[in-house]
């Protein structure tokens, strides 16, 4: 047994006193959200109520779950606390780092060759630390917590930002930093500003080509990238009842491409099946038991207008299927509108590729589904165009598949390829032939992002996201803008022919099964394993302390950058060819917002240099800054930061010398990290100072000697002329966070507590 059944019933155990509690303070009926943040305050049953939107939480997370890319610089991290053992329930996954070139077999022994060094060491830290390893291969994170370890009610984070997927059975799963993921496991509380509540009424049922995954594209439409920023996203009505656990799943996972901290559905019988049916009927006995908790009350879902900062509603009767794209998750398109919009806006019509995949859609029905289209096309004679590539969730998705023949409907396409049971090209790690030729095209997937590089790093790769099902559809026509709703395809005889609509199966009619799924379990006492990290080593490195604050003002600081609009955790710290290096803080500096936009120059990754005067690459740069003592700032627009949560995009500034970063608006996750590695995360007060900072300017923070919670900063320009210009900035560090910024981190702080 891979779960703690313990853990779960010792938190249930808990839910009707400490709700009863909640209800107190709050004196009005509760959404399930504030069920589960109510139930997991880490001073126990509520005595107060907090200001959503507003007050800063102490929480104790169920459990912790970290990617291979994310664990790497969390366990250097946790390996500097000073603990014999995590505190909670952790996984560590070892998905990322295998890249997709010709198929399953040969690309993960390619992989495991490649990051043996990796690998190793974070079989022997969660060894030695208690926790579990699904080794390469075993499959992709979320799809495993999910198959595992998921429960309704329970409260989890993890370190990459699509730990949402959790929500799928009914938890608050949230993405966090590395930094949050060492506090939690050394047994620390994990502060979070109390979200906003946004309530999704679905009414109807899916029917036809619609399914799970267009009700989170059309939601993308209507609340774009930034919509959910600060608030949990609770769904609820028949509709909702209606959708499969996993179809839940993809619905939450994406909650992560509206900024959402986390997306949720009440315990149903979806999430029954789904238990029992991955092994966990002893969950499912144990939440009966507390089934009216871990559900929104009934009076909040008959008036959600009461309850809920924003009600949105959406019919899945009347949903139609969606392409999202291209290079933003949030461009809506239905399927029968695209043809024109794809003209208007010359986007390449043809596919070469087509991808289904990824912890968004890559479960049992999501393959059973794809799989129908695929077989149909086959019967009718029709000659697929695109090439397919597939990676299953998990060995036991792709086990099960494999054995129900859904793997062998896929090998009867043409071309199509079936990758690990990883994440590939979802994160760059695709070997794609002729990517690097830069030419302009398009393709389609079922994941979740779709900025520009991430697939294949083509930055002319228009990607397009969509359901498995209208992604396999489209793979046999060879064209975005086919529409199996009213379209036909010319089979191999001339003839037109119509595809059905997809079926699939919710669960395995014959039980899931799986050989080896690729569980390492941690030892007893791991007080005896050895940790090596070789001092020579290009891919691992460890941590050396961020220096204490001086407790003094910056002065004559330099823009480093000033970049303009978005700058995703992509372009901060890019992801592909750079994921290797996660583990080794001053070679991954080397990517350091190298994908930003300089807004001088409107190029990427070329900065002037004050010291030389020349332009330069931004690490170069800021390596020269750092090595003449001087400081550097960076300068950003809205949403800085959105994407990933990986810490890097904060630790390589720190280590590289920039002092601050000044934006107009942050992603949550991004300016948080900000916040562990003991940076200076400032927003405009007045969002036009932006235009005041020049290439040439020198900065002086005027009263950062008297930082404090609530208080301003203020900042003085002066430009080349001899001109100045005094800014006001503002910030949300409260006292807690103001000493990691003294301290120089926050790990800085535990490892300070643990020497006492
Ligand atoms: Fe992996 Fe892509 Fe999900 S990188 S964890 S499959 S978003």
């Amino acid at each position: 047994m891979t779960f703690d059944l313990d853990m779960i019933k010792k938190v249930y155990e808990q839910y009707p006193q400490k709700i009863a509690a909640a209800r107190n303070v709050l004196g009005k009926p509760l959404t399930l959200s504030e069920k589960i943040l109510y139930t997991h305050l880490w001073d126990g049953a509520a005595s107060q109520t907090f200001e959503r939107g507003n007050s800063y939480v102490d929480f104790a997370p169920d459990r912790v779950a970290m990617q291979d890319a994310t664990a790497q610089m969390a366990l250097l991290q946790f390996m500097q606390a000073g603990k014999a053992k995590v505190a909670v329930p952790s996984t560590a996954h070892a998905d990322h780092l295998i890249q997709a070139r010709v198929g399953a077999e040969s690309d993960l022994q390619d992989g495991i060759n490649k990051n043996s060094e990796v690998f190793s060491f974070l079989s022997s830290v969660c060894d030695k630390y208690g926790i579990g390893f699904w080794k390469p291969g075993a499959g992709i994170i979320h799809q495993v917590v999910l198959e595992n370890y998921a429960f309704p009610g329970g409260m989890m984070i993890g370190t990459d930002s699509h730990t949402v997927n959790a929500g799928g059975l009914g938890m608050v799963a949230i993405g966090v930093g590395g930094a949050d993921a060492v506090d939690v496991m050394a047994g620390m509380a994990w502060e979070l500003k109390m979200p906003k509540l946004i309530g999704i009424k679905l009414t109807g049922r899916l029917n036809g080509w619609t399914s799970a995954k267009d009700i989170i594209l059309k939601v993308a439409g209507i609340l774009t990238v930034k919509g959910g920023t600060g608030c949990i996203v609770e769904y609820f009505g028949d509709g909702a009842i209606s959708l499969s656990a996993t179809g839940k799943g993809t619905i939450c996972n994406m909650g992560a491409e509206i900024g959402a901290t986390t997306s949720t559905f009440g315990y149903d019988d979806s999430m029954r099946r789904y238990l029992s049916a991955t092994g966990r009927q002893d969950v499912v006995d144990a939440a009966d038991e507390i089934a009216e908790h871990l559900t929104g009350d009934a009076e909040v879902y008959a008036n959600p207008e009461q309850y809920f900062d924003q009600v949105i509603e959406i019919d899945l009767d009347t949903l139609s299927p969606h392409l999202n794209g291209p290079f933003t998750p949030d461009l809506a398109t239905p399927v029968a509108e695209f043809r024109e919009k794809a003209l208007a806006n010359d986007w390449p019509i043809n596919i070469e590729w087509a991808l289904i995949g990824s912890c968004t859609n890559s479960s049992y029905e999501d393959l059973s589904r794809a799989a129908s289209i695929v077989e149909d096309a086959v019967a009718k004679g029709v000659k697929p165009v695109a090439i397919l590539g597939i990676n299953p969730g998990s060995e036991t998705v792709r086990f099960t598949a494999d054995r129900d023949g859904f793997l062998d409907s896929f090998r009867k396409f043409e071309n199509a390829r079936i990758f690990t049971n990883a994440c590939g090209p979802c994160i760059g790690q695709w070997d794609r032939e002729g990517a690097e030729k830069g030419e302009k095209n398009s393709i389609i997937h079922s994941f979740n992002r779709n900025f520009a590089k991430r697939a294949d790093g083509n930055p002319n790769t228009h990607a397009f996201v969509a359901s498995p099902e209208l992604v396999a559809a489209i793979a046999l026509a060879g064209r975005l803008d086919f529409n199996p709703i009213t379209d036909t395809l010319t089979n191999q005889n001339g003839e037109e022919i119509k595809l059905n609509e997809p079926s699939g199966m919710e669960l395995p009619p014959k039980g899931f099964d799986v050989g080896d799924n690729g569980f390492q379990a941690p030892a007893e006492d791991g007080s005896g394993v050895v940790i090596k990290v070789n001092p020579e080593s290009d891919r691992l490195q460890l941590l050396t302390p961020f220096q204490p604050w001086d407790g003094k003002n910056i002065t004559n600081a330099r823009v480093l950058i000033k970049a303009f609009g978005k700058c995703t955790t992509d372009h901060i710290s890019m992801a592909g060819p750079w994921l290797k290096y996660r583990g080794h803080l001053d070679n991954i500096s080397n990517n350091m917002l190298i994908g930003a936009i300089n807004a001088y120059n409107m190029e990427t990754n070329t900065v002037k240099n004050m010291v030389t005067g020349e332009y330069m690459e931004v690490p170069a740069s800021a390596r020269v800054y750092k090595a003449e003592g001087i400081p550097t700032i960076v300068v950003g627009d809205h949403n800085y930061g959105e994407g990933s949560s990986r810490e890097h995009a904060a630790m390589e500034p720190r280590h590289l010398g920039v002092k601050a970063v000044l934006v107009k608006s942050f992603a949550r996750i991004h300016e948080t990290n900000l916040k562990k590695q003991g940076m200076l995360g400032l927003t405009f007060n007045n969002e036009e100072d932006y235009n005041l900072f020049l290439e040439e300017d020198t900065i002086n923070f005027l009263d950062l000697d008297q930082f404090a919670p609530g208080k301003p900063l203020l900042l003085e320009l002066v430009h080349a002329d001899g001109s100045k210009d005094q800014i006001v900035t503002n910030h949300t560090y409260n006292q807690a966070q103001i000493d990691w910024y003294i301290a120089g981190s926050a790990l800085n702080l535990i490892a300070a507590e643990a020497n006492k």
